[in-house]
């Protein structure tokens, strides 16, 4: 390893700690984070007379669409393998206002991160002859975009060993004219979700419209009836509701405004549509797609319900861009195989680590562009994970810094979820036959915190005659887990994990908890305090004795290694990208399958049949006292 790559290995290591805790996954780092974009310095009457960035089109979206494909073409006589282009947006980005001066006691130019970026040399022969031309996908992200060539590499690092004192550093060359959507402010990318109540759905959209200057609502209606209006709430947040770097820095974008509109009184199983829109001043409306969503069942119905449940998956660019094969690879795939499946499953959980923007703002955007063809059908509910919350001393239970100073504040924003206070991202869902309790793990989860008081009440208070199935789940795995860096710390689990949980899940006979966090899948017997309570490893039938555990962390995120050694009550393991379903023909009787995202096949299932008196009857520590009296 020379001095540049010892140089490199060091930054990667810097960018690698604000994603990573001591106790999490080390690898994996925002790709945006590698850019030194404040210390970025601008060279364009330079090589005014070589460099050149041309793309096309400059309209963009002329039939209202809401992702489009631009050309870039560049050149200039001087290329090198370290050249790459960058897309920003906002397109002034060398306005030369930088938010935190002291931050940054050079002044630089440059203070916002690209949204994405592409080396150069991606297009064949721009080495030899200097001229390249490359294709990248756009989402309409309420602002407008221009397209620069830097050469100089992404990093500030010393590329001829710190002898020489040579400095590497990005040089912006060359600029392109802007490119912007025929209504940057348009509405796009909904996403649906279940509200407090099985007969509430509701829809979250973002546009560039405040309430001051058009009126958000949904127009919806039951299929084949007349629509009606539903007026929505609006939020936004600002960058002082970032907590640190870089999301208050080079990775603060402009979050738009985030819309919520909640359709009420729902028939269960009918077909809805919904269209969202603003109304303008002068009484013209702005419209998004129309979508159809089927309403959830009434909690106890007797019908077929299927459910997905995965984590950790990430986000990636179509277009190659943001050497997308280095931080979420599974991501598209999952996105797609769900999408290729949307008649087949009913609603969505992601239990947390969502697009991993990591402070860079712009991301949130690309997430919700890449699953609005799922959550625009499906309700899309989502938990919360370290790469959403984390930051130190803001009140979560783990002091590091995997949310690169977002500190929840966008993902508690883009999207709805029917939480009490949507700060404690912890709530309950009935749907149909089931419970789902959805934990937060970057929150106090132990006895006498308000996190262990919800869950207990969640876990408690459900029928199980009517509702069954009793799914816990949170983003950390408070289970258990044979995933390497847990065990080396010997415990199988998120330290501290199951010791207040576990009494709880087994009084209250859990069928399935659920985690993510770790990048892998894997299954466990029937489970209490480590110990397999049923020899069963697919056909479970009758009393089932303790809960099975489910890593579903194989989302699209770099994969996490498992232990050598394989503990007793770990029944299956799949080192790939994958995500899981539940399928309940009826009170007794319920399907889990674990499919690879790479071709949606199953890989791992299990069965359990089961009636209402084997939930009712004793198992180890929940034994219900009885009398001797007749
Ligand atoms: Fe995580």
């Amino acid at each position: 390893m020379g001095m540049a790559h010892v140089a490199l290995a060091a930054v990667l290591a810097m960018a690698a700690a604000a994603a990573t805790a001591s106790a999490s996954p080390a690898l994996g780092i925002q790709p945006l984070s590698k850019i030194a974009i404040h210390k970025a310095t601008v060279h364009l009457d330079l090589h005014r007379s070589s460099a050149y960035v041309r793309a096309t089109p400059a309209l963009l979206g002329n039939q209202d669409e809401d992702t489009v494909w631009v050309t870039v073409k560049y050149g200039w006589d001087n290329p090198t393998p370290d050249d790459w282009i960058a897309v920003f947006s906002p397109a002034d980005f060398i306005s030369g206002t930088c938010p935190n001066p002291e931050r940054y006691p050079a002044e630089p130019l440059l203070c916002t991160a690209p949204i994405k970026y592409q080396y150069a040399n991606y297009s064949a022969n721009y080495l030899k002859g200097g001229k390249g031309s490359i294709r990248l996908q756009l989402i309409n992200q309420r602002a407008d975009f221009s397209f620069a060539l830097f050469t100089g590499g992404l990093e500030n690092w010393n590329q001829r060993g710190s002898s020489e004192n040579f400095e590497v550093q990005p040089k912006l060359v060359s600029v392109s004219k802007k490119a912007v959507f025929k209504n940057p402010k348009a509405p796009v990318f909904p996403r649906l979700a279940q509200g407090k109540t099985h007969d509430e759905m509701t829809v979250t959209w973002t546009s560039g419209y405040d309430v001051s200057e058009a009126y958000p609502f949904v127009e919806w209606g039951m299929a084949g009836a007349a629509g009606t209006r539903t007026p929505a709430g609006t939020l936004t947040f600002n960058r002082g509701s970032m907590c640190g770097e870089p999301a208050r820095t080079v990775g603060w974008r402009e979050p738009g405004f985030i819309h919520t509109a909640f359709m009420r009184n729902l028939w269960p199983n009918k077909e809805y549509f919904y269209k969202i829109g603003h109304e303008l001043s002068d009484g013209t409306v702005v419209w998004a797609k129309p979508y159809t969503f089927r309403a959830p069942p009434t909690p106890g119905q007797n019908s077929l319900q299927r459910i997905i449940v995965f984590g950790d998956m990430g986000k990636a660019e179509r277009d190659g861009s943001n050497e997308f094969a280095n931080y979420q690879p599974g991501s598209l795939n999952t996105t797609d195989r769900l999408i290729e499946d949307l008649d087949n499953y009913d609603i969505v959980f992601h239990i947390g680590d969502m697009p991993y923007a990591n402070g860079y703002l712009s991301q949130w955007d690309q997430f919700t562009a890449q699953v609005a063809p799922i959550s625009a059908k499906k309700p899309y509910m989502v938990a919360s994970g370290n790469h959403e919350r984390d930051w130190p001393n803001t009140g979560g239970f783990f002091d590091v810094e995997d949310s690169g100073g977002e500190c929840g504040v966008p993902a508690e924003t883009m999207y709805y979820y029917p939480a009490e206070n949507r700060a404690n991202f912890w709530y309950k869902v009935d749907y149909g036959m089931f419970r789902f309790c959805v934990a937060d793990s970057e929150h106090d989860w132990r006895e006498g915190t308000p996190q262990y008081k919800f869950i207990e009440e969640c876990l408690s208070t459900v029928d199980r005659k009517h509702q069954p199935w009793l799914i816990f789940t949170a983003h950390r795995v408070l289970g258990y887990s044979s995933n390497s860096w847990y065990a080396d710390q010997g415990s199988f689990e998120e330290p501290e994990g199951r010791e207040s949980l576990q009494k709880l899940w087994q009084k209250y006979r859990v069928d399935i908890a659920y985690f993510g966090h770790v990048h892998n899948y894997e299954r466990t017997c029937p489970l209490y305090q480590s110990q397999c309570v049923n020899s069963e490893k697919s056909h479970y039938s009758g009393t089932m004795n303790g809960t099975i555990f489910v890593v579903a962390g194989g989302g699209g995120s770099h994969l996490s290694e498992y232990t050598t050694a394989i503990p007793k009550w770990s029944i299956f393991r799949d080192h790939d990208y994958g995500f899981t379903k539940l399928t309940a023909f009826n009170h007794s009787s319920l399907l889990f399958e674990y499919m690879k995202s790479s071709d949606g096949k199953v890989y791992d299932s299990f069965t359990i049949h089961r009636d209402y008196r084997d939930v009712l009857s004793c198992v180890h520590d929940s034994c219900f006292p009885t009398t001797l009296a007749s």
